[in-house]
C-alpha cells in the first residue's frame, strides 16, 4: 500500500499513458449512417442533426468517397421513399433509393462494407415498423415483408442486412428467405436489444419515420430491463444473427457489457441520433469540447464491450485517429 503503490506513476507522461492504455478506437470499427433519397444534386442538412444530410445517390457517392478518404470502411443506409403506404411496399422495391444506392456504391467502391437497415417504419404511412391490425403491429404478418426487404437489399449487393424492427422471429424469417434465395453469405446484424428510447427523436425527423399514432413500446424494449436484453440477444443468435446490437449506447453501457460477457459474439452498439445531437448542441453553445467529448463517448462504448460502433461521428473520429 501507499507509499509503495502509486498509480500516478503510470500517468506521468503521454508516452507512458499510451503504453498502458486499455482501450483504443479504430476507424475500422465504425459504421457511418447515411440517409438516401431519390433525385439528383440533393444534399439537404437535417436540422436536428447538424452535419448530416439527406442525400441523392450522386451526392451519396461523393460523401462516401470523402468518408473513405477519412478512413471509414463501412456505411449503413436508411432510405426515404417516394411514397408511403399501409404495408411499406417501397421497402422491397428493387428500384427504391436504398437498393439503387447499394448497387451504385458497390460498383464505385467494391471494398466498402455496405450495411442496410431493414425496417418498414420509413416506408409505412402510419410510421410503425410493421403492418397494423386491430390498432397494433401484427408480428407474424410483418415477418414476410421484412424478409422481402432484406432479400431485395441482398440482391442489390448488400454485405450485411440489419433488421431494426423488433418483431419476434424476424432473424429466422430473414435468414431462411436469404438462404432460399441464394444469399447464404449475406450477414445479419440484428438490432437485438433495441429499447423504446427518447434518444431516437432527431432520427425520426431525419428518416421521416415518427409513428402517426401511439408509440413503439409494444415492440421495442422497456429501458428498465437488462435481463430481458440477454433473452432477446440469445434468441437472435439462435435464429442466425451473426452480429448483435445494443441500441442506444450511452444509457445502456451495462447492457453492452453483459451481452459481450454472456455471448462472446461480435457486439455492435448504436451511438444514436439523440446522443449525437445532445453533444453537438452543447458544442454549439460552447459548453463542451467537441473532439474530447466525442472521443470520450466512443471510447466508453468500446470499453463497455462493443466491437463495432454505429456513429454519426464516424468521419470526424476517423480523421482524428489517423
Ligand atoms: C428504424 C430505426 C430507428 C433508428 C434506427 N433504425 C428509429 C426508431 O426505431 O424509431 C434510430 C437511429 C437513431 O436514432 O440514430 N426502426
Amino acid at each position: 500500500m501507499f507509499p509503495v503503490a502509486r498509480p500516478r506513476r503510470l500517468r506521468r507522461t503521454a508516452a507512458i499513458r499510451d503504453l498502458v492504455r486499455e482501450t483504443s478506437l479504430d476507424p475500422k470499427d465504425f459504421i457511418y449512417p447515411l440517409f438516401v433519397r431519390h433525385g439528383k444534386g440533393v444534399r439537404t442538412e437535417i436540422t436536428s442533426m447538424p452535419g448530416n444530410y439527406h442525400l441523392s445517390i450522386d451526392m451519396l457517392v461523393e460523401e462516401v468517397g470523402a468518408a473513405r478518404d477519412d478512413g471509414v470502411c463501412a456505411v449503413i443506409l436508411f432510405g426515404l421513399p417516394e411514397k408511403k403506404d399501409e404495408t411499406g411496399s417501397e421497402a422491397w422495391d428493387d428500384e427504391a433509393a436504398v437498393q439503387t444506392a447499394v448497387r451504385t456504391l458497390k460498383k464505385e467502391y467494391p471494398g466498402l462494407i455496405v450495411v442496410t437497415d431493414v425496417c418498414l417504419c420509413e416506408y409505412t404511412s402510419h410510421g410503425h415498423c410493421g403492418v397494423i391490425e386491430d390498432g397494433g403491429v401484427a408480428n407474424d404478418k410483418t415477418l414476410e415483408l421484412l424478409a422481402r426487404a432484406a432479400v431485395s437489399h441482398a440482391r442489390a449487393g448488400a454485405d450485411i442486412v440489419a433488421p431494426s424492427d423488433m418483431m419476434d422471429g424476424r432473424v429466422e424469417a430473414i435468414r431462411s428467405y436469404l438462404d432460399e434465395s441464394g444469399f447464404s453469405e449475406v450477414t445479419i446484424l440484428s438490432y437485438a436489444a433495441k429499447y423504446a428510447s427518447a434518444f431516437y427523436g432527431p432520427f425520426r425527423e431525419a428518416a421521416e419515420s415518427a409513428p402517426q399514432f401511439g408509440d413503439r413500446r409494444a415492440y421495442q424494449m422497456d429501458p428498465a430491463n437488462a435481463d430481458e436484453a440477454l433473452v432477446e440477444v440469445g434468441l437472435d443468435i439462435e435464429e442466425g444473427a451473426d452480429i448483435v446490437m445494443v441500441k442506444p449506447a450511452l444509457a445502456y453501457l451495462d447492457v453492452i457489457r453483459r451481452v459481450k460477457e454472456t455471448y462472446g459474439v461480435p457486439v455492435a452498439a448504436y451511438n444514436v441520433s439523440g446522443e449525437y445531437s445532445m453533444l453537438m448542441a452543447a458544442v454549439e453553445r460552447g459548453w463542451i469540447e467537441r473532439e474530447r467529448a466525442m472521443l470520450e463517448v466512443l471510447t466508453a462504448i468500446k470499453r463497455a464491450g462493443a466491437d463495432i460502433i454505429l456513429t454519426y461521428h464516424a468521419r470526424e473520429a476517423a480523421r482524428l485517429l489517423r
